[in-house]
């Protein structure tokens, strides 16, 4: 897939850059008068995000009944281990916010991350099949982060996954940087069926990998982006790249 020039947004600190994620997550849910659909990350960065979403400032402004909650991707652990995506959005906001029946976890307890991936691939086209008409995108907002690896999801750099170009979903049997757990993660190709695609980071360790990133090196994170939708990455001054030479 081309890479376009990516769109950053620089914001002053991490609690500027959670309330930036989450003016972007209820604009498109707003958008949406449908069932909206929020493809969540896991990871340290969205943690502030989430949590910001449960309180009584903003936990109003969504309407929690109508909206779904998908994970981009997960550890292949239970959803009580502390390693898992899901788990802890699930402490931060969703257990207190959203109908059960509205999040949709990687299924972890099947046999093997493979047959997790199946599984969930099925529950996405399910879920397009009932409420998406015509080419309208899966999601309405997909949430990204961004390794020190330039990996993103759990695609890593030079593993078959992350240039898988036809399955939505796919297992992930070992990973090279921690946590050292089986994954399962969405495609290249199933994350960019979003209206928008926000990639957060946040923090002076991620200046390197973002001055590679958006230098265009070859990475998972620079291939990440919305087909036809908007794709902003949303970083803190901390994080930003020195300015380049002239
Ligand atoms: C995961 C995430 C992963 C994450 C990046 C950044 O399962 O770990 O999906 O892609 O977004 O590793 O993680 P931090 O936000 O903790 O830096």
């Amino acid at each position: 897939m081309k890479m376009s020039r990516p769109r950053i947004i620089v914001e002053p600190n991490a609690a500027a850059l959670a309330t930036c994620a989450a003016q972007h997550l209820i604009a498109r849910v707003t958008e949406n008068t449908g069932e909206p659909a929020i493809c969540l990350t896991g990871g340290s960065t969205p943690k502030r995000l989430y949590e910001l979403l449960a309180t009584p400032e903003w936990r109003t402004r969504l309407p929690w009944s109508r909206v779904h909650w998908f994970i981009g991707d997960d550890r292949f652990v239970p959803p009580d281990n502390a390693l898992s995506n899901i788990g802890m959005a699930e402490r931060a906001f969703l257990a207190a916010c959203a109908p059960p029946a509205n999040v949709h976890p990687i299924p972890t307890n099947a046999a093997s991350p493979e047959e997790a991936a199946t599984f969930y691939e099925q529950t996405l086209r399910e879920f397009q099949t009932r409420h998406r008409s015509d080419n309208a995108p899966l999601f309405d907002l997909v949430l990204m982060g961004v390794g020190p690896d330039g990996h993103t999801a759990s695609l890593f750099p030079g593993y078959p996954a992350a240039s898988e170009t036809k399955r939505w979903v796919t297992g992930v049997p070992q990973a090279h940087v921690a946590p050292f757990v089986p994954r399962v993660s969405l495609t290249l190709p199933c994350l960019a069926q979003c209206r928008e695609m926000l990639l957060v980071a946040s923090g002076a360790d991620k200046r390197d990998i973002l001055t590679r990133v958006f230098a265009g090196e070859d990475l998972p994170a620079a291939h990440a982006q919305s087909a036809g939708g908007e794709t902003w990455w949303l970083i803190d001054k901390a994080a930003a790249p020195e300015p380049r030479e002239a």
